[in-house]
């Protein structure tokens, strides 16, 4: 079982990761997350997230990624941009994460 922690100014929230989606916005872009997302297009830096835990079962960031991230003062070493990153495999563990909007 695959888990996702996820910590925003408003909520906190765990969900099980389902088969058959690695996007990670597929899964906090719900009405029972709502996570703060803007452009979708990694180029505002709105949805980036604080990594705690998992970022080994993550894909790499692309370029367009690590520019944006180094534009907010951040790295894909310790975050992430939640409208691009996606799942390795859908593997046991936990990914946890907390986003650094407090919109
Ligand atoms: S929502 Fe703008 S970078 Fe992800």
């Amino acid at each position: 079982m695959l888990r996702l922690k996820i910590k925003t100014a408003r909520r906190e929230k765990v969900l099980e990761l389902s088969p058959g989606n690695r996007d990670l916005i597929h899964y906090l872009d719900s009405d029972e997350v709502k996570y703060p997302f803007g452009c979708r297009s990694a180029s505002c830096g709105v949805c980036r997230a604080k990594v705690h835990e998992g970022l080994d079962l993550l894909e790499d960031a692309g370029e367009l990624e690590e520019d944006t991230l180094n534009r907010c003062g951040a790295t894909s070493s310790t975050h992430r941009l939640m409208c691009r990153t996606r799942l390795k495999k859908l593997e046991a563990g936990q990914i946890s994460i907390e986003s650094e909007d407090d919109g």
